[in-house]
């Protein structure tokens, strides 16, 4: 694939605050690609830096293989949309969406036939002549969605552009996203901290924290196989257990625990007996039940004892003691509840997951709670 835009060594204090450390990775043309990563972690200092609005201390940023570092904001075929919209409060929605050609000075003609354009790809040509103030939140978000796709950028830049707009919307707002995304077909940036946002729409995802690259890959990659303790944490929930290996086999480890019964697990670390780890396991792969399952190799079945139950109407959230350790598990409700006997708390029962359904991070020790 082609590369699009590509970061190279970039490097930006804020006074003495480090905002980025040396990232580097690259875009390719046409993806739909998101940032994420918690408050403060260093995406709209991304995004600023790309359109321009911003410089790096060091580093460099290509864009289709040209270097743009030192290009001014206006000279990148790069748009942005931010948070709060930024509507012309007292132009028509028509008039919001035309003003780039306006300024560029096109012929009438050609103006109108690129603002019907966008109005049907935004699915607003009824609201054209309302003002900005007569839409919804939703409404003014796909306008400024026009408004900064009219000229033909090469780059689409979203700056947490849902975050105003409530729960339901935000869901409608990001097929829309992805039905406009397929619509033009230019590569979409779109910085968020939300991760259920980020993995429904994009096609890959670079997580940032503390102003570095931790982890890029697909929506799948990330949440699967993440690479360190905090993607792992911060992307979906899951289960740590701290523990060493006691034990290697082919593509399996055994892993001993304090106050936990031995785990086996798969191993694709290359790691060592000794080795310290952190087991990652998601609450959605391990199973609950009053009955014991049947023992088959590379099963994990452990007895415990129901210490938490919250119903969430599609699943129940269970925490279950076993040794020391409080297990967070969920459990899909695929019948009618009503017609089945629950498990309650303080219910004795088996939970059990597979070896290949917990996956190993190293650990350098720091956050280590295993010896
Ligand atoms: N103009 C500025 N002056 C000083 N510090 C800044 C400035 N802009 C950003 N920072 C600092 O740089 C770091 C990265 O900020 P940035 O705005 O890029 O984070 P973000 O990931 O976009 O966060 P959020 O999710 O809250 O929008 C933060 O520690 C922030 O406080
Ligand atoms: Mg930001």
């Amino acid at each position: 694939m082609e590369k699009g835009v590509v970061f190279k060594n970039i490097c930006k204090k804020h006074g003495s605050s480090i905002a980025l450390a040396n990232v580097s990775f690259s875009i390719e043309k046409g993806e739909f690609f998101s940032i994420l990563g918690p408050s403060g972690c260093g995406k709209t200092t991304l995004l600023r830096i790309l359109a321009g609005f911003d410089h790096p201390d060091s580093g460099q940023i290509f864009l289709d293989g040209v270097d743009i570092t030192s290009l001014p904001p206006n000279r990148r075929p790069i748009n942005t949309v931010f948070q709060n919209y930024a509507l012309f409060p007292h132009l028509t929605i028509w008039e919001n969406i035309a003003f780039g050609l306006r300024i560029a000075k096109h012929p009438e003609s050609f103006i109108k036939s690129e603002v019907e354009r966008m109005l049907h790809l935004i699915q607003m040509p009824e609201h054209a002549h309302k003002m900005p103030d007569h839409i919804s939140g939703g409404q003014k978000q796909r306008v400024a969605i026009a408004r900064a796709l009219v000229n033909h950028p090469q780059v689409l830049l979203l700056d947490e552009p849902l975050a105003a707009l409530d729960l339901k919307l935000r869901q409608k707002m990001l097929i829309d996203l992805d039905n406009i995304h397929d619509e033009v077909g230019i590569t979409f940036i779109f910085v968020t901290h939300d991760q259920t946002e980020a993995m429904s729409v994009s096609d890959r995802i670079a997580v940032l924290h503390k102003g570095r690259l931790e982890q890029i890959g697909s929506p799948m990659q990330i949440y699967e196989a993440p690479e360190s303790h905090f993607v792992a944490d911060f992307i979906g929930d899951t289960n740590f257990l701290d523990g060493h290996v006691t034990q290697k086999m082919e593509g399996y480890s055994v892993l001993k625990l304090k106050n936990f019964p031995d785990i086996i697990c798969y191993n694709d670390k290359q790691l060592a007996v000794e080795d310290l780890v952190h087991l990652s396991v998601r609450p959605e792969k391990i199973h609950i039940s009053r009955q014991k399952p049947e023992i088959i190799p590379f099963l994990n079945v452990f007895e415990g004892e129901v210490d938490e139950v919250i119903y969430k109407g599609d699943h129940t959230h269970f925490g279950v003691l076993v040794g020391s350790h409080k297990i967070s598990l969920t459990k899909q409700h695929r019948h009618f509840l009503l017609d089945e006997t629950t498990i309650q708390w303080k219910d004795q029962v088996w939970i059990w997951w597979h070896a290949d359904d917990g996956f190993i991070l190293q650990s350098n020790g720091g956050e280590f709670d295993g010896r």
